[in-house]
Order: C-alpha cells, then structure tokens, then sequence
C-alpha cells in the first residue's frame, strides 16, 4: 500500500536549518496554527495582511484554516501550487510559511509569504525561515527569483527581505482591506547571485518526490 507521502510528495518535505524545521502542514497541523494565530500576529492597527483573517473568533478561524488546508492540498497542481511549512524552533511551533509558484517549470518564480506568533517575533526566526525557503527554491528547485512583498511600514519584514539580500521591485496600490484608505504594498526580488545565507546548512528532505511531482 502507498503512503500519503508517495501519493502526496509535499507531505514528505521538510527542511532544517539550524534550529529551525520546517514541514509541509497536514491537516492535523491546522488546530496547531490556529492556536498559534489566535495568540496575536500584529497589533490590528498595524494589518500586515491583504485580510483581517488572523482576526476571527477562534472556532471560525480553526474552520477556516483547516479548510484553507484542505483547499490547497486538493487544488495542488504542477503547474499552480502552493506549499505550507508550519515553522518550528527548538521544537516548538512558531508560525507559518507559504511558498507558492505558476507555471514554474517556465517561468522560475517563487512567492513566499511568512508569519510568526507574536511571542515568536524579533529573534531572528523570520529571517531564518526566508532563507530557508530560499535555499529549496534555489538549490532544490531551480528557482531564478524569489518573490515577495510586505505593506508599507511592516518594518520587520522589511528587514527580513533586506537581510536575506532582496531588491525593491515595485510597488502596487490597492483598497485597504478596512475599505476606507490606500495601501500601498511594496514588492521585492532576490536573485541567486544575491542570496545572503543562512549561518547553519539548509537541509531538505523528499526534494526529488517532490520535484518529479511537479515536473522537474
Ligand atoms: C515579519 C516577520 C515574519 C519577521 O520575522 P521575525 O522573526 O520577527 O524577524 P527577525 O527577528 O528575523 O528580524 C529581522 C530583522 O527585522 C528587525 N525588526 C524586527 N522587528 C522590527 C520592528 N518592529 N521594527 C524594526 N525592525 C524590526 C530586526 O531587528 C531584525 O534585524 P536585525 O537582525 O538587523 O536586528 C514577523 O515579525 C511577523 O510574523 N510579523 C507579523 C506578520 C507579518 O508581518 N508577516 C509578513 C507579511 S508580509
């Protein structure tokens, strides 16, 4: 009989680096990133995100992330797919990385997107969860960029993207989520040559499974 592993090559990611591990959610995961949203990410006036969703009351977001899970997991295709580590330091879960891609046997583009408990923030976990992911999109996958943005004023992904060596590329207006105001986004590129690493190797497991899975 095949494990959900095999059938499923994202279930077998998982990369370390140093202290920190990443490893694709399943869906028993999602009552352990509830718990750790429903902590507090950011202060509201300081809305990190295109949506108030980490605002929920805690039994609607733990329905929502466990279907947002589900979502993700059945709408995983080659050529559109999105990945879910939750993030774990020393062996406690810290937060959340989204790394996504389209059409990426063409066009080598990666987005990331991070979040961390508030109780997790400013020690350095963000930065090494960038490069960690990074390091798959780079080394494993072949990316040729890596993508990612933060709203005008997120000075600690900022500094995040500063760190791990990213470029302004842009930025793009849109309506607050709140209805009432502009928020501007400001996006960022890394390029390998650019790639500032991490102190500790990156190591990844199930990269080939996972590679063949979406055509490499
Ligand atoms: C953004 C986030 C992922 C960064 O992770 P983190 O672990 O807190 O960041 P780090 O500890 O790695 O800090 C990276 C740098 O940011 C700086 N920094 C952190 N918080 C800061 C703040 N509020 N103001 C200014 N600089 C800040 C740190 O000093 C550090 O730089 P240094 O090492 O040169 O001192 C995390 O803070 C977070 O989850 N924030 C809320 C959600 C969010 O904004 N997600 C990103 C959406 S785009």
């Amino acid at each position: 009989m095949r494990t959900l592993e095999e059938i499923f090559p994202p279930f077998g990611l998982r990369i370390t680096c140093g202290p920190l591990e990443l490893r694709c959610v399943r869906e028993s995961d999602a009552p352990i990133a509830t718990d750790l949203a429903a902590r507090g990410i950011y202060e509201p006036a300081e809305l990190p995100f295109l949506r108030r969703w980490a605002e929920a009351a805690e039994h609607e977001l733990a329905l929502n992330t466990a279907q947002f899970y589900w979502r993700t997991f059945a709408d995983f295709r080659p050529d559109d797919w999105h990945l879910i580590f939750l993030a774990s330091h020393e062996g406690t879960p810290v937060g959340v990385q989204d790394v996504s891609a389209k059409d990426f046997i063409h066009v080598r583009s990666i987005i990331t997107g991070s979040w961390l408990s508030r109780e997790h923030q400013g020690k350095g976990i963000g930065t090494l969860m960038r490069q960690a992911v990074c390091a798959l999109g780079f080394d494993e996958l072949g990316a040729e960029e890596m993508i990612s943005g933060y709203m005008v004023g997120n000075a600690a992904s900022a500094a995040v993207s500063r760190k791990v060596g990213y470029e302004p590329n842009g930025q793009i207006r849109g309506l607050h989520p709140d209805g009432d105001r502009v928020r501007v986004e400001q996006r960022v590129r890394l390029l390998p040559h650019n790639f500032i690493r991490a102190p500790w190797p990156v190591e990844v497991e199930g990269a080939g499974p996972f590679r063949e899975f979406i055509g490499i």
